[in-house]
């Protein structure tokens, strides 16, 4: 048995659109985005995650950079392998040693069968020998720390890179969700869009996301609003690069739309949950896991449009991750695993 477990690496994934965490005995070893830079005529590997994020919209011909996940799914099957290769190759220099790989992937809960089915492949791929799925919310709340199995309703509210999954869970079980593919790449386009139409400014992906993580914000009020934020874009009408400064008020109106969907699937979803569970929901409130969650006023603008307490969990970057790592190690125990066999 001891010779076993030398032998096998059992390791957790959270493969999400903007970033890859992977975790080990608890602790987190990965926490990268999920990119991949590939010599274009080789298609090898040049860098992956930080590395490859650096050369991201800098690249020449030789090299592309690659985001392999979009909308929470893999899009492009090899250049994701070959990015879970890369980072599982940064955990251990001695992979090829171990016998047994066992691992359990975080997946959005509106994949498609296909899509769920590309991930166990992918999974063989990399050489997991035992391979288990996890529902995103489902791992978000057993990540902060809720017990899942109790005959109580919670909702969890996961705002990622690609999408925002809205779920209810209680008895070991997703009662109803909504996933839909708005998230916060969707809130880095509008504000590149609205930066683009407002000021003629073009700027590339890296900094409309450094100008929603600065200034960002769901709301035109704010108790403790942000700096006004300098931004250096290509004037569209003089073709020369230009600075202006962007308020915390602008990006609130270029996201109002998009934060405006994310309330709607919220509302279906309240709808949708049967009277018992809503009424625990109405005592504990709805959770805010994913990286979106950290949106200046977003938890404010929820609870007054639901009337309900919200509250943003802490490290909500890394919710889904602690999740799937508690998961991995009661892998006989939860009955809401996924595995080749109940898929
Ligand atoms: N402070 C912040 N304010 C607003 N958005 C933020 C902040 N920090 C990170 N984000 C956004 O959160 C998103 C990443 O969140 P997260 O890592 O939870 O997504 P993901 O798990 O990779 O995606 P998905 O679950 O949809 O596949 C990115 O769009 C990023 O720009
Ligand atoms: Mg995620």
């Amino acid at each position: 048995m001891k010779l076993f477990k030398f032998f096998s690496q059992e390791i957790a994934i959270d493969l999400g659109t903007a970033n890859t965490l992977v975790i080990q005995d608890g602790e987190v070893l990965i926490d990268q985005p999920s990119i991949i830079a590939l010599n274009r005529r080789t298609r090898e590997t040049v860098a992956v995650g930080q590395r490859a994020m650096l050369m991201h919209e800098k690249t020449h011909g030789n090299i592309e950079t690659v985001r392999p996940l979009k909308d929470g799914v893999i899009a492009d099957f090899d250049a994701a392998e070959k990015m879970i290769k890369g980072f599982i190759n940064m955990i251990t220099a001695r992979r090829s040693f171990f016998s047994h790989m066992k691992m359990v992937i975080c997946i959005p809960s509106g994949i498609t069968e296909v899509e769920k089915r590309a991930v166990f492949d992918s999974a063989d791929h990399v050489d997991s020998k035992e391979t288990y799925l996890i529902y995103e919310p489902m791992a978000a709340a057993l990540g902060i720390g809720l017990d899942v199995e109790e005959p109580v309703g919670n909702m969890i509210i996961d705002i990622g890179g690609g999408t925002t999954e809205i779920a209810v869970i209680a008895l070991s079980g997703i009662v109803c969700d909504q996933s839909i593919r708005i998230a916060g790449d969707e809130f880095t386009l509008d504000i590149m869009n609205y930066l683009k139409k407002q000021h003629n400014l073009l700027i590339g992906e890296r900094t409309a996301e450094q100008i929603k993580i600065k200034v960002g914000a769901a709301l035109t009020e704010l108790e403790s609003p942000p700096e006004d934020l300098a931004v250096n874009g290509r004037d569209l009408m003089t073709g020369i690069p230009k600075q202006i400064y962007v308020t915390f008020k602008e990006v609130a109106e270029s996201l109002d739309k998009s934060i405006s969907k994310v309330e709607d699937a919220i509302m279906k979803a309240l709808e949708a949950t049967p009277p018992e569970l809503a009424s625990d929901i109405y005592q504990t409130g709805l959770y805010l896991t994913g990286g979106g969650a950290l949106l200046r006023g977003l938890d404010k603008r929820i609870s007054s449009k639901t009337k309900l307490p919200v509250h943003v969990a802490e490290d909500p970057l890394r919710a889904v991750v602690r999740g799937t790592g508690i998961a991995l190690k009661n892998t006989d125990r939860f009955t809401f695993l996924i595995d080749r066999r109940n898929n």
